[in-house]
Parts: C-alpha cells; sequence; structure tokens
C-alpha cells in the first residue's frame, strides 16, 4: 500500500460511485482516514464498508452538500471521527444537456445549489476546521473543461466556471493560513457520461474515474507542496495546466468611450483581437472570412 496519505483525513463529496468513489478509494489506499460522502447514502455506506474490507478507514455521510448545515455535518463527521481534517475533494455535481433557451428554472436552482453553492459550504466549512486544527490543508475543486463554453451545457459550463473562479479567489484568500486550492477538470467514463452521446464519443470506455484519481491524490498530498491557485485537466492519456483568463492587450483609453468610439475600437483595432471562443474554439463571424475556405489567399499563403 501507498502511503504518502498517511495520518491524514480527507472528505470526499459525491463519492458513491463514479469519479468520487475512485478518490475516495485511492486516498485510503494511500493511507488516508475518509469520509465517503453521497446524497445516495446507501452506495456511500457500500463504497465505505468496501474501504474497511480492504483494511483502510472510512465512514459514510448521506448528507447533501446544497444545504449548508448539512455541508457542515460532513466536515463535523470527518473531525468527530478521526480528529482533524486535512483534505477535501470538492466532487459532488449534478448535469444535464439541453438547449439554453429550453432550460428549466427549477434544474438550474438545483444543478447551481450542488455544483456552485454546495461547493462553496463545504469548502467554507472544511477551512474553518483547519484553519481551527492550525496545520493547513489542501482542497481540490472538480470543475470540467466546459466552463470554458460548451453547446447544451451552458448552466452545467457556468457552474463550473464559477468553481474555476473560487479556486483562483479562494487561494489567493487561504494561503496566509496555510490552505492550497486547486481545481481538476476530469473526463472519465461515469454515469454523467453515459447519459450523453457526445460525451460517449469522445470518452472511450478506457478513460476510467481510476486514471484521474492520481492527480487528486497528488494535490491532497504534502508533494504539491506550493502548487496553488491552478486549474489541472486530465482526460486519461493527456495532463496539462488550464490557461488562466487574463486582461488582453491592447487596452484603449481615452477619458470618455461613447457609442462612436467604442464603434472605432472594434472596426479599427479589436477586430483583429477577437478571441475565438468556447471549448471547441470556435472562430467570431467577423473573421471567418479569413479563416475559413481553402481557396482563401491567407489560407493557401
Ligand atoms: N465524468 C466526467 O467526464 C466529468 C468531466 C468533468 C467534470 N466532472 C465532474 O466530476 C464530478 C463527479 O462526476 P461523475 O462523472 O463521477 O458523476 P456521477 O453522477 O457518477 O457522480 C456524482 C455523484 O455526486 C452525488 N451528488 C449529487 N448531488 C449531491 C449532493 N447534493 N450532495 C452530495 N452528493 C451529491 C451523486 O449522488 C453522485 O453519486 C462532478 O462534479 C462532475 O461535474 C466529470
Amino acid at each position: 500500500m501507498n502511503e504518502f496519505l498517511d495520518g491524514k483525513a480527507v472528505v470526499v463529496t459525491g463519492a458513491a460511485r463514479g469519479l468520487g468513489e475512485a478518490f475516495a478509494v485511492h486516498a485510503a489506499q494511500a493511507g488516508a482516514a475518509v469520509v465517503v460522502n453521497d446524497v445516495d447514502a446507501d452506495l456511500a455506506e457500500r463504497t465505505a464498508r468496501n474501504i474497511r474490507a480492504h483494511g483502510g478507514r472510512a465512514v459514510a455521510s448521506g448528507h447533501s452538500v446544497a444545504d449548508p448545515e448539512q455541508a457542515k455535518a460532513i466536515v463535523d463527521l470527518c473531525v468527530a471521527e478521526f480528529g482533524s481534517i486535512e483534505g477535501l475533494v470538492n466532487n459532488a455535481g449534478l448535469n444535464y444537456e439541453t438547449v439554453s433557451w429550453q432550460d428549466d428554472p427549477g434544474r438550474v436552482r438545483e444543478l447551481i445549489e450542488t455544483n456552485v453553492l454546495g461547493t462553496i459550504y463545504t469548502g467554507m466549512a472544511a477551512a474553518q476546521a483547519m484553519i481551527e486544527h492550525g496545520k493547513g490543508g489542501s482542497i481540490v475543486n472538480i470543475s470540467s473543461g466546459a466552463s470554458l463554453g460548451q453547446r447544451k451545457l451552458a448552466s452545467y459550463a457556468a457552474s463550473k466556471g464559477a468553481v474555476a473562479s473560487l479556486t483562483y479567489s479562494w487561494a489567493l484568500d487561504m494561503e496566509e493560513v496555510g490552505i492550497r486550492v486547486n481545481a481538476v477538470c476530469p473526463l472519465a467514463h461515469t454515469r454523467m457520461v453515459w447519459k450523453s452521446e457526445r460525451s460517449l464519443r469522445n470518452c472511450p470506455p478506457d478513460r476510467t474515474p481510476s486514471r484521474i484519481a492520481p492527480l487528486v491524490l497528488f494535490l491532497l498530498g504534502d508533494g504539491a507542496h506550493g502548487i496553488t491557485g491552478q486549474l489541472i485537466r486530465c482526460n486519461g492519456p493527456q495532463l496539462h495546466i488550464v490557461g488562466q483568463p487574463y486582461l488582453k492587450s491592447p487596452i484603449l483609453e481615452r477619458q470618455v468611450w461613447d457609442s462612436d468610439s467604442v464603434q472605432r475600437a472594434f472596426d479599427e483595432v479589436f477586430g483583429a483581437h477577437l478571441e475565438p471562443y468556447g471549448l471547441e474554439k470556435r472562430v467570431p463571424p467577423r473573421l471567418r472570412k479569413w479563416t475559413e475556405g481553402a481557396s482563401t489567399p491567407l489560407r493557401s499563403a
């Protein structure tokens, strides 16, 4: 057994199945005591039992991260059972595909309450407990490549974009109290992928959740000392950092921007600086005359 998380107590939310289950099982194999949280309480208990049957330490929690009191109860359970909390994997999440203008307000609310508020509530409770214990810790938020923008996933993409922003802000806030905060954009064959034909096309069956677990364990462990505020993507074979949004030059300045000067800025300057957008890197319509069609002079040049 690899024991590089020995002595650490870790909460994994949404850990009854899929990626969360893999993170919990691998963390326990690496020596961590684990709270296996999931609203699917029976399955969470099964995962915890499975860990214990293999000699690991685990306790199940059926709380919902979407409720601030229950989110705190998950962290309290970790401290009550194992004496402290050194790691949190904010993994619980929901998704669904729909055309944006046909999205349902009730589903949007449930998704945001789980993916965004659940991450915030559990992270706040964990950070408070880590600070009280005085030894710092590591928070790993689970974001998504969808945060860059993806068709038919607008609310989900927005929720994962929020998780990325949260990660940068928490990393800034929490450095002084010794808590590192990073985010992972995974791709793995889970229930979430089975639901979508497009995701299934992009995710061969050999992309198992276990292939993402080593990255999450690394970020939880002391070997990641000095690494915080990063968004890291792993889709199985590929591992890379996701670049941060930035203020792009040229930055034009004048006392007041009226409609005419904004129009001129776009016609004369920004036209050449527009960005491809979304995960698919779609070229803005205004630039397509330069990029589309094999017969255009620029392409063949
Ligand atoms: N599978 C992928 O390729 C992929 C890609 C990018 C991001 N993600 C993210 O990874 C995370 C895990 O996803 P997965 O693919 O394993 O999906 P999954 O549906 O298999 O697992 C998600 C788990 O979260 C639990 N959950 C939902 N709401 C909860 C709540 N309020 N409180 C506690 N638990 C709750 C569910 O019961 C489920 O067991 C999610 O945040 C997802 O958005 C997955």
